[in-house]
């Protein structure tokens, strides 16, 4: 069934029902493998994803979760790991023991080597015991590290044809490191997939602001007519993390943070802001306007980018290590881990509008942000008369994406009172005062879209060649070039150079 009660304006007491009832169905069961389960994004994110689409009963009613990895471990170890990181995260004054225990019977667990076909048929004849004769749905995650990507998927659609039902799976970041990678891991997976059983994860694109992105756009009229380059003057795309590369140095040298952030979750961000209104709400439909927005982009200069690498610092008698401290990062390393970059689209709708992006960890504070920067008003009668800052009389759309979730458009007002003086104020919607509602992890909206099978938050492969085209050029140069990093200490606001690069597009960084 498709979630057409979340896709449309449906009370939230409505969804449980219509996704309840339709999962209810007796005939059929959906197997979930989580493959890599003993790593670190299955504790942290992809079982207590899974455990909150229980609690709300999201689940079909005949499902079962396998954890696949190489680490031995009983099925009660494998419970007693994943208990640890559950939760009552959607509603934290219940007590959900009694869901948590129910939960975790339904968790199993297999060991095997990764390329082991015997390994993965023996996982199979597990799976058709639980599935007891079913119409049998296959869910395989591959949360392992890319290199073992398609030996794994090579060994999971073996047991695709025993199956009656659906085989799908879930591929994790990163998808290549260039063109050239990323064509070669799509034909390989391509060898065992077809397009549509594969769902490529960008986690930005489940998370709820992002979603709101084409609400706020497509279904308000007053800002239809405002989206364009008459109206906006610059797009701010902005992560900022203010933790470093702890724990994950090794992957992320190989990688830095144009790959890791820009490529994908802020060009997708970026895609989805300015697409064309799409025909319809089906993923097809959406994901061709993004496709079309991603090949309408110009060719990215390298003197469009400013990158930086974090030092150590100490502060307050706190002292906080560099990049290169972290053993598995080479000492002489230049992997970016701050990057500024100005893009384009050279199309009728944005000709010329600068979209800024910056993207660092180990920066002051952690945010994810779209920042809309209106034009001036043309002859602004107040700046005339008194002589306004013209910061100030700047409209700006904000879209803050996380923490503390909130859309805010900043205006100009007068300063009540006899005088005339004029102030700039937020008409602010601040998620945690309008809703009481948890919001849900991205990843459990990705998780229940796969197992109903909506690809509208995944990236289809001609999106993932566009975004690795655009990209691919200047990360070659840059690396060719052996560009040294602007180095900022640990804690700080970044690397100066992302102001001059703004600066050269008549932008002050929001
Ligand atoms: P891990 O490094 O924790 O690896 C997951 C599991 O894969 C490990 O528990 C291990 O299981 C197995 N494994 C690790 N290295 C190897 C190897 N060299 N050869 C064979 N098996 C290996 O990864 P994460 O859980 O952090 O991430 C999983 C995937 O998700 C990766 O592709 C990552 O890039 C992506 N990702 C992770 C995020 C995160 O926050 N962690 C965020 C976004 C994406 P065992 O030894 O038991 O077989
Ligand atoms: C991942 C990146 O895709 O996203 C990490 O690999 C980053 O480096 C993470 O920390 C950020 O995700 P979130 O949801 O915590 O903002």
């Amino acid at each position: 069934k498709k979630l057409e009660g979340l896709v449309t304006v449906t009370p939230p007491e409505e969804d449980k029902e219509a996704i309840g009832s339709d999962a209810k169905d007796d005939n059929s069961t959906v197997s979930i493998t989580v493959v890599g389960a003993s790593g670190d994004l299955a504790k942290k994110k992809i079982f207590p994803a899974l455990f909150a689409l229980y609690y709300e009963d999201c689940l079909p009613e005949h499902f079962t979760i396998f954890g696949y990895a190489r680490s031995k471990m009983t099925d009660a170890e494998l419970r007693n790991m994943v208990s640890r990181t559950l939760t009552c995260r959607i509603d934290k004054r219940e007590n959900c023991d009694e869901k948590m225990e129910q939960f975790l019977k339904r968790c199993f667990y297999h060991s095997g080597q990764y390329d082991s076909q015997d390994n993965f048929m023996e996982l199979n004849r597990k799976l058709k015991e639980h599935e007891g004769g079913r119409v049998s749905n296959r869910l395989f995650y591959l949360s392992i590290p890319p290199n073992i990507f398609v030996d794994a998927v090579k060994c999971a659609s073996l047991s695709a044809s025993s199956v009656n039902g659906w085989t799908r799976v879930i591929v994790e970041k990163p998808f290549g490191r260039d063109s050239e990678s990323s064509a070669a891991l799509t034909s390989s997976l391509k060898q065992y997939l077809e397009e549509e059983q594969i769902f490529r994860i960008d986690h930005y694109l489940g998370k709820e602001l992002v979603e709101n992105l084409s609400v706020l756009r497509f279904s308000n009229l007053m800002f239809q007519p405002l989206w364009s380059r008459n109206y906006i003057r610059n797009v701010q795309l902005i992560f900022s993390e203010d933790f470093g590369t702890e724990g994950r140095g090794g992957y992320f040298d190989h990688y830095g943070i144009i790959r890791d952030i820009m490529q994908n979750h802020l060009l997708q961000i970026l895609a989805l802001f300015a697409m064309e209104t799409p025909v319809s709400l089906d993923a097809e439909d959406i994901r061709n306007e993004k496709v079309k927005v991603l090949r309408s982009m110009r060719p990215i200069r390298i003197d469009d980018v400013v990158v930086g690498q974090y030092k150590s610092h100490t502060r307050g008698g706190n002292s906080y290590p560099g990049y290169t401290d972290d053993k598995t990062v080479p000492k002489d390393s230049l992997t970016p881990t701050f990057a500024a970059a100005a893009l384009f689209i050279d199309n009728a709708r944005w000709d010329g509008v600068p979209f800024l992006m910056k993207a660092g960890k180990a920066l002051h504070d952690r945010r994810a942000e779209i920042r809309v920067q209106f034009r001036h008003v043309p002859g602004n009668l107040y700046n005339r008369n008194f002589g306004t800052d013209l910061d100030r009389a700047t409209n700006e759309l904000v879209i803050r994406v996380q923490p503390d979730e909130a859309i805010y458009i900043k205006i100009n007002n007068k300063v009540p009172g006899l005088g005339m003086r004029l102030d700039s104020s937020n008409l602010n919607l601040l998620y945690k005062a309008r809703y009481s509602k948890e919001i849900p992890d991205a990843y459990e909206r990705l998780l229940l879209d796969a197992i109903e099978g909506e690809r509208r938050l995944f990236i289809r492969s001609d999106e993932l060649d566009a975004a690795w085209s655009l990209f691919t050029p200047v990360l070659k140069e840059l690396e060719e070039k052996k560009m040294i990093p602007e180095y900022y200490p640990y804690g700080s606001r970044g690397p100066v150079g992302a102001h001059y690069l703004a600066a050269r597009y008549n932008v002050k960084w929001g």
